[in-house]
């Protein structure tokens, strides 16, 4: 069975204390330049990615062959546009949950109400953040993205 053959599929999911600017119009040039480069990157190491920004914390989602995710979050992990990193889960997939290289989910006023019902600020400021709840967070944001973008019919 081609399952058999993917066997290497993880997830890896973190959260860390981020390290951007607090003017807002500088902050999102700090991320738009994170994305074009983790983009570039994650497409050569064939990695889907989700990342979550919302209240001081990034919250990233890493799906890949086992080598290609360990070693691009060795390099996350190392880079000091964000702190204090923890893993929250890191487990083999069966497949892919998430469809582009990388994207990036800021809370936004139109997004606000899938954050509001993860309710992940006390998980986050406790250190605990469960990794279903972000899983489940990260997909409804990626659909809200999507329907936005008129291609929800693909995740139906
Ligand atoms: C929150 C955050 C998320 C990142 N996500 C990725 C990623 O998904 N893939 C990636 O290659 N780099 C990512 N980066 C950038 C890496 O930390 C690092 O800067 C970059 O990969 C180094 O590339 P270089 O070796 O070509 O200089 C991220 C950085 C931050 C702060």
């Amino acid at each position: 069975m081609r399952t058999s053959k993917r066997s290497s599929l993880i997830h890896l999911i973190y959260f860390s204390r981020a390290q951007l600017s607090a003017e807002p119009g500088v902050r999102a040039r700090q991320i738009n330049e994170i994305a074009r480069h983790a983009q570039k990157k994650n497409e050569f190491s064939v990695i889907t990615s989700l990342l979550i920004v919302d209240q001081g914390y990034f919250i990233q989602i890493l799906e890949g062959e086992r080598m290609s995710v360990q070693e691009t979050f060795q390099r996350i992990s190392a880079d000091n546009r964000h702190r204090d990193v923890h893993i929250v889960e890191w487990r083999e997939i069966t497949k892919r949950e998430f469809v582009t290289s990388f994207a990036s989910a800021p809370r936004t006023p139109s997004n606000d109400a899938l954050f509001q019902k993860a309710n992940l600020g006390p998980m986050l400021q406790r250190g605990t953040p469960k990794a279903s709840t972000i899983y489940s967070l990260a997909q409804a944001l990626q659909a809200d993205t999507m329907a936005k973008q008129g291609i929800d019919h693909l995740f139906v």
